[in-house]
C-alpha cells in the first residue's frame, strides 16, 4: 500500500521521462536515481519484465524508496522478435540510435510489405522495496510496421522507420504530444497510474 503523497525514485536519469511520469503520477513526487548517485544495474534479463524489475530493485535498494523502472524496445516479427531486449544496443555495445536503425534496415532488406509488422513495447514496474514479492507491473504495446527508409525528425531510436498505420506516417513525423497519447510508454504509464491508485492506502 502506498501513502497518498509517497515519493518514488525513478530508475532513469532521462529528464524527459521524469517530466512525463511526474505529469501523470501527479500526487507522488518523483526523484531521479541520479540524485542518489546510484550505479545503473546491468540489464541481464531476457525479457522486458525481468530487466525492469532488475532496474527497479537496484534503485529501491540504493535509495531506500519505492522505485519505478521501465524497459522498452522494438519487436519485429520478420526477425523473430529482434531487436527485442537489446534494442538499445542492436548494432553492438555503445551503438548509436543511427547505427541501430541502419542495422535494422539492412536486416529487413528484401522483406515484403506484408511481412513487415512490428510493435514497440514498454513494461513499467513499481517495487515498494527491494524485496517486494508483488511488484506493480504495467505494459503498453504500440502496433506498426517497419518502413524501408527513415522519415521524420521527432522522437528518437527507431521512430523514423516505425510506420503508425492509423496516421500513415512514421512515428518520427508525429508531434510529441500525439506520440505520447498513442505510444507503448504512454499506455504503460496510464496503466501504472491506475494500478498505483488501486494500491493507495485510504
Ligand atoms: P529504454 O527502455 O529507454 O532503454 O529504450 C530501449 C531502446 O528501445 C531505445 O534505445 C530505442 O532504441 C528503443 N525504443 C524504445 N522506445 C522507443 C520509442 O518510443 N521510439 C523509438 N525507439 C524506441
Amino acid at each position: 500500500m502506498f501513502a497518498k503523497s509517497q515519493s518514488f525514485v525513478l530508475a532513469s536519469g532521462n529528464p524527459g521521462k521524469i517530466r512525463e511520469i511526474q505529469a501523470i503520477l501527479e500526487g507522488h513526487p518523483i526523484v531521479a536515481q541520479s540524485q542518489f548517485n546510484v550505479i545503473e544495474a546491468e540489464e541481464t534479463g531476457s525479457t522486458f519484465v525481468e530487466n525492469a524489475i532488475i532496474k527497479a530493485r537496484n534503485a529501491a535498494l540504493h535509495c531506500q524508496l519505492p522505485a519505478i523502472a521501465d524497459d522498452s524496445g522494438l519487436i519485429v516479427d520478420a526477425l523473430n522478435g529482434a531487436p527485442g531486449v537489446i534494442s538499445a544496443r542492436y548494432a553492438g555495445k555503445g551503438a548509436s540510435d543511427l547505427d541501430n536503425l541502419n542495422k535494422l534496415l539492412r536486416d529487413m532488406e528484401g522483406v515484403p510489405d506484408e511481412q513487415r509488422s512490428a510493435r514497440f513495447v514498454c513494461v513499467m514496474v513499481l517495487m515498494e522495496h527491494a524485496d517486494d514479492p508483488f511488484p506493480v507491473i504495467a505494459q503498453g504495446v504500440w502496433e506498426g510496421r517497419i518502413l524501408t527508409h527513415p522519415v521524420g525528425i521527432n522522437g528518437f531510436g527507431y521512430d523514423p522507420v516505425f510506420l503508425v498505420p492509423d496516421y500513415q506516417c512514421a512515428s518520427a513525423e508525429l508531434p510529441p504530444a500525439v506520440k505520447n497519447s498513442l505510444s507503448h510508454r504512454g499506455q504503460a504509464l496510464k496503466q501504472l497510474t491506475a494500478l498505483v491508485a488501486a494500491r493507495q492506502s485510504v
